[in-house]
């Protein structure tokens, strides 16, 4: 197998135009020429000293640039391995912060139903996917959940958006207040949920309504864009859209873009200070933190996001992606809705759209539209479980940043031919 640009090919030849970044990971596409070269140089250089012993040049570096990209409170970042990582690091870092500050009650989470935070068991413990936690839930800690902000879904008729964000928000404030003010120690969310419900995108004031009752509560506000941030949806951090400014945000798959394995948390210096005048020092860590060459390939990533004005590039072919999708399913019987931003979009299927009713997940639609795919030479991300956790299907896209208009037109008409055979014989 092999990569060239957008494409995967495989070991017969067979091309894919990778129109999902596999899971949203591979935004500069598979042969990015400044990218290989800066992990080749930084393995030639030194792969891997242990940050026990030693920092090292491409992870200050890298940290200093995530910085200067985030709202001057963000000031220190933390590598890891993982989306995941980023999660386990993100939520023991609120422990620690909590036990600081002398608040060491504040041990408790709230996440939102039909998110997905990781695969480890603290980060699947605040996931609300139903079906990926099912077989742990024995293990897994307490965690309250509260409704997602999901319009297609829950917005009421009578509802203007910056109402449902309202009223969706407040959920928060219930939780809290039933789980004891004093004893929640962070939200964590998606900005912009990916791979659970499909690019959903939250209703106008929805985070700046939960960032004013974390404020009251003095809890935290974690904002997971493992898949969402680095440029995804058009700016650097999508948070920036949403007009609000988290305490810890994670970042992941597009940061090392699938050259290398890498993770981050970006963290605010009111954290980063109560552990410097606390106990001094991250009761947190992980052998490959900060790794040599998996920091060089996320500087060599970001600098091409900015070198190429890529974040430019997002929006613009962020609309004709939208364009091209609601020419061809605007009218579709069974594409209940299709929403995103940037270049990170979806389309929900459903039975009926006039009621939204999903199709029974016997049939695995979102499975069948996968391998339709992969027999048309298309990557996407599909998913099930869209609509309550276990009903519905969507079909998530995140192409390259780099891609051109004639690529998302060969996406949109193979997804077509994709969702036409897989509804076969559904019908
Ligand atoms: C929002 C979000 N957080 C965390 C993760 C976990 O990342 P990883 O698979 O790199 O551990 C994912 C993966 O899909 C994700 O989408």
């Amino acid at each position: 197998m092999r990569g060239d640009g957008p494409y995967i090919i495989d070991s017969e030849g067979k091309r894919y135009l990778d129109g999902s970044g596999g899971p949203g990971v591979s935004c500069l596409g598979h042969s990015h020429p400044a990218v290989i070269k800066a992990l080749r140089t930084q393995a030639e250089t030194l792969a891997y000293a242990w940050t026990g012993f030693f920092t090292n040049e491409p992870m200050e570096s890298l940290a200093d640039l995530l910085a200067e990209l985030a709202p001057a409170s963000l000031t220190h970042a933390l590598f890891v391995s993982s989306g995941s990582a980023a999660v386990e690091a993100a939520l023991k870092l609120a422990r620690q912060y909590f036990v600081e500050k002398g608040e060491p009650e504040r041990t408790k989470f709230i996440s939102r139903r039909a998110s997905y935070h990781g695969n480890t068991l603290g980060a699947l413990g605040v996931s609300g996917h139903t079906l990926r936690r099912a077989l742990y839930a024995p293990l897994l800690a307490e965690t309250e959940l509260i409704s997602p902000c999901y319009p297609y879904r829950h917005q009421r008729e009578d509802e203007a958006p910056e109402q449902y964000g309202e009223r969706a928000a407040l959920e928060l404030e219930r939780a809290i207040v039933s789980a004891g003010p004093d004893t929640v120690a962070a939200f964590i969310a998606e900005t912009i949920v990916g791979a659970t419900a499909g690019a959903v995108v939250p209703a106008p004031s929805y985070f700046r309504t939960i960032r004013g009752i974390c404020d009251r509560y003095g809890v935290l506000l974690i904002l997971d864009e493992v898949l969402c941030g680095m440029g995804r949806t058009g700016t650097f951090y999508a948070f920036e859209q949403e007009g609000v400014v988290p305490d810890i945000v994670t970042l992941a798959k597009g940061l090392g873009a699938g050259y290398q394995p890498i993770g981050a948390l970006i963290v605010s210096e009111t954290i980063v200070e109560a552990v410097r005048h606390g106990s001094g020092k991250l009761r947190h860590g992980q052998t490959y933190m900060g790794h040599a060459v998996a920091c060089a390939t996320g500087l060599a990533v970001v600098r091409a996001i900015l070198d190429e004005d890529l974040l430019a590039k997002v929006q613009r072919m962020g609309e004709a992606l939208a364009d091209r999708l609601k020419d061809t399913f605007g009218d579709h019987l069974h594409v209940g809705e299709i929403r995103g931003r940037g270049l990170l979009w979806a389309l929900e299927l459903v039975r009926d759209r006039a009621t939204k009713a999903p199709f029974d997940p016997k049939h695995q639609l979102y499975a069948r539209v996968r391998r339709e795919a992969l027999r048309a030479g298309l990557l996407c991300y599909p998913g099930g479980g869209t609509a309550d956790g276990e009903r519905g299907d969507h079909v998530l896209l995140a192409p390259p940043y780099n891609v051109e208009a004639h690529h998302l037109d060969e996406l949109v008409e193979k997804l077509e031919l994709a969702i036409t055979r897989a509804l076969n014989g559904l019908l």
